[in-house]
């Protein structure tokens, strides 16, 4: 029997390279998704099919030297081979991937293809995965298989997510807090329809970065690190560690401010933060590039917006936007016109809603 799942991919409102620190982050699941179609095999393959590829891919579940071929199998195999080595065993299937997240736009399309081919993997294997083991399966595939260190903020999200809600997690528990959206706003989703190279390599410099900051100041993580003890010990920081490391340790406390005063329906302190927080990651993390900064600029000019910012790791990509409902459709129109007008590109522009997250679809 073909059994049918679903992952949503999606958008951070504030706490940006914050994840692999320990930290806050404060994204929400948005409604762009990825589908999967799963028919259990006899046998002990696996094999991909996408609507997006031309070519379909097998692998066995009992190779040990099983090694990722730089393609977007890479993200399936990965989270299957960890699922059956770590107490899942799975069976084999045949999996189709379908889909509507943008890709390489910074919005999860690869955490939405992990966490629905990894619950559909192990539906069909008759395992029942809590949401969390989803995620963490997931980051280890992404780390270990696809050899991306991020953090676990995009599979914590897809598989967590809440309607009209954005999630409130503490990278260090896991414990996290559903925060309902007030209903006069729209999460507005502007991609610049830009990709800079080496975003990969320099994602993982950041990183390094960071857990040197850390190691230098004598501290596990720099989630340690209040902000008193770093004015007293930046000083002893080279230039470059000290700026990623003030970005963080201010991001962190940030955005812990930003979910407590949109829990008290406070938009435009939330959005005051929101520009602060795309300052930062401008100038002190400098992962964002001219695109982003020209369309957060443009969208701050316009009425009923409360904050703007880039979103996701940076060097291109999309911003998040909360803007009040009535002004969105001149927001569109306006932004799209004036962006298209400095740059030559023409952006898209998602209005997006705040979804649930992976879940059967099997009708
Ligand atoms: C990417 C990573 C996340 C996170 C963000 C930056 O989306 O996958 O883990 O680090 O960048 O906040």
């Amino acid at each position: 029997m073909t059994r049918s799942f679903s992952a949503p991919g999606r958008v951070n409102l504030i706490g940006e390279h914050t994840d692999y620190n320990e930290g806050f982050v404060f994204p929400a699941a948005i409604d762009f998704s990825t589908t999967v179609e799963i028919t259990p095999r006899p046998d002990r393959t696996v094999e991909l099919a996408s609507e997006h590829y031309p070519d379909t891919f097998s692998f066995p579940l009992d190779d040990p030297d099983a090694k990722p071929r730089h393609s977007w199998t890479d993200y399936p195999q990965g989270v299957a081979l960890v699922l059956h080595h770590s107490g899942y065993p799975l069976t084999g299937a045949s999996l189709f991937i379908r889909g509507n997240v943008p890709v390489g736009a910074g919005l999860s399309s690869s955490a939405a293809l992990e966490v629905s081919c990894g619950l559909a993997l192990a539906a069909v294997s008759g395992h029942t995965l809590s949401r969390l083991d989803l995620a963490k399966a997931c980051l280890q595939a992404e780390n270990e298989f696809v050899g991306m260190r991020c953090g676990i903020m995009d599979q914590f999200v897809s598989a967590h997510g809440c309607e009209d809600s954005a999630i409130l997690l503490d990278c260090r528990s896991l414990e996290y807090r559903v925060v309902r959206l007030p209903a006069s706003v729209r999460l507005v989703i502007c991609n610049t329809m830009v990709k800079h190279q080496l975003a990969g390599s320099a994602y993982n410099e950041r990183r390094q970065d960071c857990e040197a900051a850390a190691r230098q100041m004598g501290l596990p993580s720099l989630r340690d690190v209040t902000a008193p003890m770093f004015t007293e010990s930046a000083g002893a920081l080279p230039a470059r560690i000290r700026l990623r490391a003030q970005h963080v340790i201010q991001e962190i406390e940030r955005t812990e401010r930003a979910a407590d005063v949109l829990m008290m329906g406070d938009l435009t302190l939330f959005g005051r933060y929101m520009y602060e927080s795309h300052e930062s990651l401008r100038d002190a993390y400098e992962v964002s590039c001219a695109e982003l900064d020209l369309m957060v600029e443009l969208a701050r000019a316009r009425p009923g917006v409360f904050g703007a910012r880039m979103t996701g790791a940076g060097f291109g990509g999309c911003t998040i936007n909360l803007v009040d409902a009535p002004h969105v459709n001149q927001f569109r129109r306006e932004v799209a016109a004036a962006y298209h007008e400095a740059t030559g590109i023409t952006p898209e522009i998602y209005v997006c809603r705040a979804v649930q997250g992976a879940h059967e679809i099997t009708t």
